[in-house]
This record gives C-alpha cells, structure tokens and sequence, in this order.
C-alpha cells in the first residue's frame, strides 16, 4: 500500500510529532511505502492560476503557472492508495 503524508506545517513540530505516529502504527499493520509532501517547501506559492484550471478543465495541467511543483505533487497524490494530511490550527483554521 502507499500512503502519501502531506505536512502541513512549516516547522518541525507537532503536525510531525503526529503524522510520525501514524506512519509507526500504520507500518506495524502492513507493508506501506510512504512518499512526503512537504508545505509550504514543495509548493512555496499560493494559487495564481485564477480561473485556468476551470477554463480548461485541466487542473494542475500545463496551464498551471506553478506546474513546477503541482506537477510533482500530483504524481504522488495519483499514485497513493491513501493521503494523510497532517497540519495545525492557525486562528481557528487549518494553514494554508
Ligand atoms: C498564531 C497561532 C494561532 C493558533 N491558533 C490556534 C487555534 O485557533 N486553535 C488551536 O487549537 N490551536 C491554535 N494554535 C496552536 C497550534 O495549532 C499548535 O501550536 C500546533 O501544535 C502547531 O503545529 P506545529 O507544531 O506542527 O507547527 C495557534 C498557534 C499560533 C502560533
């Protein structure tokens, strides 16, 4: 099985802590191979497609002004069985 975690969090914090103990417990029921997104690292730029990806149906396609990296995230995103994200509670909303 491959999982995908997605941290959420800048730092090395408690959103690691925490997506670092589901990894453990997860792995302790089966094989699974884990791939890491890490935010806001591999996506350093907020969406300024505007309406590119509705225009064309095509999100994250060749219109995307940040497929550098969208390109990259999606794979991973496409290839797991399961996504876990992992982010804290900034102002009474998840971060980014
Ligand atoms: C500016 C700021 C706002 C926060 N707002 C909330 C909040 O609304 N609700 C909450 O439960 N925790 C809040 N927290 C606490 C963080 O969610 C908590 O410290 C979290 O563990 C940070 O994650 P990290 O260690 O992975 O960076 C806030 C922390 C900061 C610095």
């Amino acid at each position: 099985m491959k999982i995908c975690m997605i941290h959420g969090s800048g730092r090395k914090g408690n959103t690691d802590i925490t997506l670092e103990f589901i990894k453990q417990t997860m792995s302790e029921l089966g094989d699974v191979i884990y791939t890491n997104i890490y935010l806001p690292k591999d996506l350093p730029y907020f969406c300024t497609g505007y309406m590119a990806w509705l225009f064309t149906g095509d999100y994250a396609g060749e219109n995307c002004p940040h497929k550098k990296y969208t390109h990259l995230i999606l794979e991973k995103l496409l290839e797991a069985d399961a996504i876990v994200i992992g982010y804290p509670n900034y102002a009474l909303g998840e971060t980014g």
